[in-house]
């Protein structure tokens, strides 16, 4: 049954007549031209990221008209509202710092208006799960509209795109393969339309799992950023947002545990972001729901790669949507996966496979012929990782998943930079790279700073990956031998900041093992000795000082402390 919308009479201004208060907001509202007769139909809100500081949302004003169009051939009155966007390469010291401020923001805004339901609309990597946490605390009916992949590039007859493509022409950079001259035509190429980067990265990773969690229209993860049909998506979005005004479906009783785990499953499947884990943490961490790394490892023992897409694969995401977007991905992974949950159509997951048809394509693998027969991320645990750590293992060296090697520590993300390429720098191919004080705390903000870069002198003999170990994040279109996260962290005392240069460690990703060979004894007496050297300095003021004070670790999505839960 149809509930009874609140519109304009909703969330009024607190002058003690609630009365007057409508009559005043009227006042204001016919101030920009709007008829009674308008003013009576459900308001949908439309969350704006659009802002010339990100890249990813430069078509957000086209797609928002498609919604609003959407919303007004249904019924309802369309309400945009600007909210904080980020931008991966635009923000200091990294997109995440900022990520729950985004989250405040939306959740606010989105209480204080009046609004029957929202569309977030959202794209490049934290947007899409800042306006989720936001809408999830809000309590508002939502549904998520991306803006969508970018097309690919051509280098010289090389089809290229962002942003694994960018690292590997980096690192060839750095190995001297590829000149200065090179790279302007080589950036012209990269990111050549606009849209969200088009390889398995953190945002295709969030639009795909967004899909599986039931949160935005069928299809819609994949549709390219500059296709018409994005638009045609968009203006379904807009009328499905006045159902969900009607319906009063809210985000607590789609974005369930058992969708969770279906978010998971897929996230292992398509070799997603290790970000992703992060974020739908966070996400799930709103309403209350744990994440636990010990089941995400237990799923992805039993959950194939089977997504063709860069960096794990060859593909990018303009052939995933032409193999069937998430549609193929769900029809083949669906006996892993709960399809009798709900999503903002009202009806079941598994119902987005009656209007989706097949067709013979490469991109999506069936599971017994998979990229590899185990998920995309593992997790990690040991003396060095008591709390966890993650690695994207589909992306790793198959000859460095058990490797033991001599630590070469670096302090921080500063001392990385000072230090790396020093031609003295006492390093060879076998050493694992140690990277700490990067981590929520500690750097602060998580920046994407764990893909450490290859010593130039080996990089220019040729080294292309090695062992790499911190308590940072890395891009999901980065590649490599390189284990994340590391909880807790070296800022809040974890063990790694503990290990000194030429600790002999172990990553054994068969056995989820990652170990310093150090005795409890000497891990307590240095312990000891880093306890009597001066506290870490807090920030005294600002977004700074709540950020340092309350941001969980990783294995809890870094969400901060008084936000978490219903
Ligand atoms: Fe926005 Fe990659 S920088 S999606």
């Amino acid at each position: 049954m149809a509930r009874k919308t609140r519109g304009f009479s909703d969330k009024l201004p607190s002058y003690g007549d609630a009365e007057f208060s409508k009559y005043l907001r009227t006042v204001f509202l016919k101030s920009m031209g709007y008829t009674d007769e308008a003013l009576e139909r459900p308001i949908i809100g439309i969350a704006n990221t659009y802002s010339a500081y990100n890249s990813c949302h430069a078509t957000v004003p086209t797609l928002i008209e498609a919604i609003k169009r959407g919303v007004m051939i249904a019924g309802g009155l369309p309400f945009e509202f600007p909210v904080i966007s980020l931008h991966e390469s635009f923000c200091t010291p990294t997109s995440m710092y900022l990520r729950n401020l985004m989250s405040m923001d939306t959740e606010e805004m989105i209480r204080a208006q009046p609004m029957d339901a929202v569309v977030l609309v959202g794209g490049c990597d934290k947007t899409v799960p800042a306006l989720l946490m936001g809408a999830a605390s809000a309590g508002t009916p939502a549904i998520l509209e991306v803006t969508g992949p970018m097309l690919t590039g051509s280098y010289r007859g090389q089809r290229v795109g962002a942003c694994t493509d960018c690292r590997g022409f980096w690192g060839r950079y750095r190995a001297g393969e590829i000149t200065q001259e090179q790279l302007p035509e080589i950036t012209d190429q990269l990111g050549p339309t606009p849209g969200t980067c088009m390889v398995m990265g953190t945002a295709s990773t969030m639009a795909l799992i967004s899909e599986a969690l039931g949160l935005m229209l069928p299809g819609g993860a994949t549709i390219p950023a500059v296709h018409s049909q994005r638009l045609r998506h968009g203006e379904q979005t807009g009328a499905q947002a006045v159902a969900l005004a009607n319906s009063g479906l809210t985000l607590d009783k789609i974005m369930t545990p058992e969708a969770v785990e279906n978010a998971v499953r897929v996230l292992l499947a398509i070799g997603g972001s290790t970000n992703g884990l992060i974020h739908l943490t966070a996400m799930a961490g709103r309403l209350g729901i744990e994440v636990c790394l010990d089941r995400v490892d237990e799923l992805a023992r039993e959950t194939p790669v089977i997504v063709d897409l860069k960096p794990t694969g060859e593909h990018y995401m303009q052939e995933l949507h032409e193999a069937g977007g998430f549609a193929a991905i769900l029809r083949t992974l669906a006996p892993l996966l709960d399809t009798e949950q709900k999503t903002v159509t009202g009806k079941p997951l598994k119902d987005a496979l009656k209007a989706a048809p097949e067709w013979p394509q490469s991109v999506v693998r069936p599971l017994d012929n998979p990229l590899s027969s185990e998920g995309g991320l593992a997790v990690l645990r040991g003396n060095l990782a008591p709390g966890g750590a993650v690695i994207k293992q589909s992306a790793a060296s198959a000859e460095l998943r058990t490797h033991t090697g001599r630590a070469i520590v670096f302090e921080s993300v500063e001392d990385l930079a000072n230090r790396i390429d020093d031609p003295d720098l006492d390093v060879t191919r076998d050493d694992i790279l140690v990277m700490r004080n990067a981590g929520p705390v500690g750097a602060p903000g998580m920046p994407e700073a764990g893909y450490l870069p290859i010593p130039k002198k080996l990089a220019q003999a040729g080294v292309t990956d090695m062992v790499r170990i911190s308590d940072a994040r890395m891009s999901g279109t980065a590649y490599g031998s390189i284990v994340l996260h590391v909880t807790p962290e070296a800022a809040i005392g974890g063990p790694l900041c503990l290990i000194e240069t030429g600790d002999r460690i172990t990553m054994d990703i068969p056995n989820r093992r990652l170990e310093v060979d150090l005795s409890d004894k000497t891990l307590q007496a240095r312990a000891a000795a880093i306890e009597k050297k001066p506290a870490r300095p807090t920030p005294e003021r600002g977004f700074a000082r709540l950020f340092d004070q309350t941001v969980l670790q990783a294995d809890k999505g870094c969400d901060f402390d008084f936000l978490a839960g219903k």
